[in-house]
């Protein structure tokens, strides 16, 4: 199979296009017959080595998946050859086939394409746990999303919309902002150096419930500051680099809440939650009421690119490899 390969840490340009053998699955595990992957952050931090998880090279990268199963492990029950799945795993996912544990796997709803379904589990699971579970959003709230151009960001923006708040999209250009104001964000914010503070105070004069932050880095403590007293500051990631360092007095000032959301430790320890997002969220794709935005799309050959693009920001909503030529679901 054909397959895109980590030999050495480094760029994305270290990842080579290979042909290697099939995977084959473990007991609990299924191989997925791959149609379409998606392209997260974290696969250029994995293939950098500056992921908080160290993978040791040779790998084959990617980490989010569609397809249809191709073989099953002999501890597997729920899952027959031939269902169309999508789901994460570490690494493996950009290549023909993918071996993953069935537990990682969900079944795409009839009239989902293989895109849209490898685009959605990270980002749209990111965004719904973190803001209906762990931020609390009521129908009503001020939401402001950071890196609301980005993966996860514009998952938040489509989310706090589906929940009935009212979003505040920050990104950096003008292009990002009109695809988050498509997915229903009713104001957009472009941050200028040291002025952040000030825009939100101009646009949000009563100041905001929640803050989603994707981003960290310089954004991060003006974004707090705009919370209105009782506000929650949900910090989920830091595409910037950038862990922030938060001055404590402001939330003694503010009476603001600092929560955080990690995608493995929440399924551990909030597993009713947890669960209870997932019926909600299959619900809502099946509905097609969230939907994720594709801002760019790539062959499997050409996988460096695809995480250079990432890695240089350009990225809108989520990019795609096709790993086979995109077909209509039935
Ligand atoms: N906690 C969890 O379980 C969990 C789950 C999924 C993802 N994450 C994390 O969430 C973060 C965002 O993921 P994502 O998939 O949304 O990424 P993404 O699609 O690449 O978007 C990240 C956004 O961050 C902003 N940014 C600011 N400085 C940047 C820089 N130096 N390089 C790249 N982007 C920069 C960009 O927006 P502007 O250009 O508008 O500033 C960009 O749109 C990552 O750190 C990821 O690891 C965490």
């Amino acid at each position: 199979m054909r397959a895109a390969m980590c030999r050495s840490h480094g760029a994305p340009e270290a990842v080579t296009v290979e042909d290697i053998p099939d995977p084959v699955p473990g007991p609990d595990e299924v191989r997925v017959s791959v149609a379409a992957a998606a392209v997260n952050f974290p696969d250029v931090l994995l293939v950098a080595n500056e992921y908080q998880v160290h993978v040791p090279v040779p790998f084959v990268v990617g980490s989010e998946l569609a397809g249809r199963v191709d073989e099953v492990g002999t501890n597997v029950r729920e899952l027959r050859v031939g269902d169309r799945v999508f789901g994460a795993t570490m690494v493996g996912a950009f290549a023909e086939k993918a071996v993953v544990h069935a537990a990682g796997l969900s079944r795409t709803p009839d009239g989902v394409d293989d895109a849209s379904a490898a685009a959605f589990g990270v980002a749209h699971r990111t965004a719904y746990h973190a803001l209906r579970s762990v931020a609390s959003v009521q129908s009503g709230d001020e939401v402001i999303v950071l890196g609301a151009g980005g993966g996860v960001g514009l998952a938040a923006v489509q989310v706090a919309t589906v929940l009935g708040a009212s979003v505040t999209a920050i990104a950096s250009s003008d292009e990002k902002l009109d695809v988050a104001k498509a997915c229903g964000a009713t104001r957009t914010v472009q941050p200028r150096a040291g002025e952040l503070r000030a825009q939100l105070r101009e646009v949000l004069p009563e100041g905001a419930d929640v803050v989603l932050d994707p981003v960290g880095g310089d954004v991060a403590e003006p974004a707090l500051r705009a919370l209105r007293w009782g506000g929650r500051f949900v910090t989920v990631g830091y595409a910037s680099g950038e862990i922030p360092r938060i001055p404590l007095n402001l939330v003694l000032l503010k009476g603001v809440t600092i929560l955080g959301y990690d995608a493995r430790s929440f399924m551990t320890h909030d597993p009713e939650r947890a669960q209870r997002d997932e019926r909600e969220l299959m619900d809502l794709l099946a509905a097609g009421d969230l939907k994720p935005h594709i801002g760019a799309r790539f062959t499997l050959d050409d996988t460096p690119a695809a995480l250079r693009y990432v890695a240089d920001r350009r990225a809108i909503g989520k990019v795609v490899i096709d790993v086979r030529p995109p077909v209509t679901p039935r």
